[in-house]
């Protein structure tokens, strides 16, 4: 097992990504086509896929770098807060009057699985113009970490960056409808669920040699290093070093909403303190698996005081 002494010591990591208002409602079902039903009590939580990554990396390090764009509202300002009490680096955080701050509506079922629509406001305005205004902080950074709630130009970008700087970038593609048109050559590291997987490679995948057939079609594009998050089944691995599953661990889940975002932070924590990719994917599964105990996508993330009970 290794130590966790190691990620203190490590540099500080950059996320580029999405920041939303997550509406939630918890229901019996999530709703067919054209059918009303009626849910629990309304919460709105801070959430979106990149500031949920970047708050875990917070949770787990101390410190983050978050690149993202928000609406002049007053879901913007709720979110300023946030990040401010999570000690991110907020010169980095910018504000845009055109737009609103995204936002996501959300239904929760009694298996605590959701279904997610997101209007990304003033995510779609994150350009490759404004990383460009924090090229510093990023080619400074141990590793960069990012999702496709952001614009496919903005994507591109990052990954030219990445290889013209020789950062190693981990690239979540969610939603993944959008990666056909990327350039994945030389990519650290890409982390799709199963759906993301299949959508992407259009493998089923239903077994291990379905992972495998995925995982080697995605290696073959030439990415480094490949994991397909499997939820309670844990993730399935595909590199130099490793190939086979990772198993998660046993919880009561609660709401899975984040759970996926955690296990993206956590693994960039791990893998930017120089921890083997198997034992990197553990503790995110263990990451993981913490979070979805509680409901909400930022409130369910995991100190690493809280991990770190595992490891002693
Ligand atoms: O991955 C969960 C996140 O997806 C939610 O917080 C929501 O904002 C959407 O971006």
């Amino acid at each position: 097992m290794f130590n966790l002494s190691a990620i203190s010591q490590a540099p500080v990591i950059t996320v580029i990504g999405s920041s939303n208002m997550d509406m939630v409602i918890s229901a019996p079902h999530i709703p067919a086509p054209g059918e009303t039903i009626l849910g629990s009590d309304f919460e709105m939580l801070p959430g979106g896929k990149g500031a949920n990554q970047a708050v875990t990396i917070a949770r787990l390090t101390n410190q983050v770098n978050f690149i993202t764009n928000l609406g002049s509202d007053s879901m913007g300002k709720e979110l300023i807060n946030v990040y401010d009490r999570e000690k991110m680096n907020m010169s980095l955080i910018s504000e845009d009057s055109s737009t609103s701050t995204g936002v996501a509506l959300i239904t929760i079922d009694r298996k605590g699985e959701n279904c997610i629509v997101v209007s990304p406001g003033a995510n779609g305005l994150l350009s490759s113009s404004m990383i460009d205004q924090h090229l510093d902080v990023i080619i400074g950074s141990g590793m960069i970490v990012t999702q496709m709630e952001i614009p496919v130009a903005t994507i591109k970008h990052l990954l030219t960056i990445s290889k013209d700087h020789n950062k190693k970038l981990l690239l979540n593609p969610a939603p993944a409808e959008h990666i056909a048109s990327l350039d994945l050559e030389g990519l650290f590291l890409l982390t799709p669920n199963r759906g993301e997987a299949s959508l992407i490679t259009e493998v089923e995948l239903n077994n291990e040699t379905g992972y495998l057939k995925a995982a080697t079609k995605l290696r073959d594009r030439g990415i480094q290093n490949v994991v397909i998050t499997l939820g309670k089944e844990g993730a399935f691995v595909c590199c130099d070093d490793f190939t086979g599953i990772v198993d998660s661990f046993e919880a009561e889940v609660v709401d899975t909403t984040g759970a996926g975002d955690v296990f993206n932070g956590a693994i960039a924590v791990a893998l930017n303190s120089g921890i083997k990719i198997n034992e990197a994917v553990s503790f995110a599964n263990r990451a993981a698996s913490i979070a979805v105990g509680k409901k909400g996508a930022q409130t369910a993330i995991p100190t690493l005081g809280q991990i770190s009970v595992y490891y002693r």
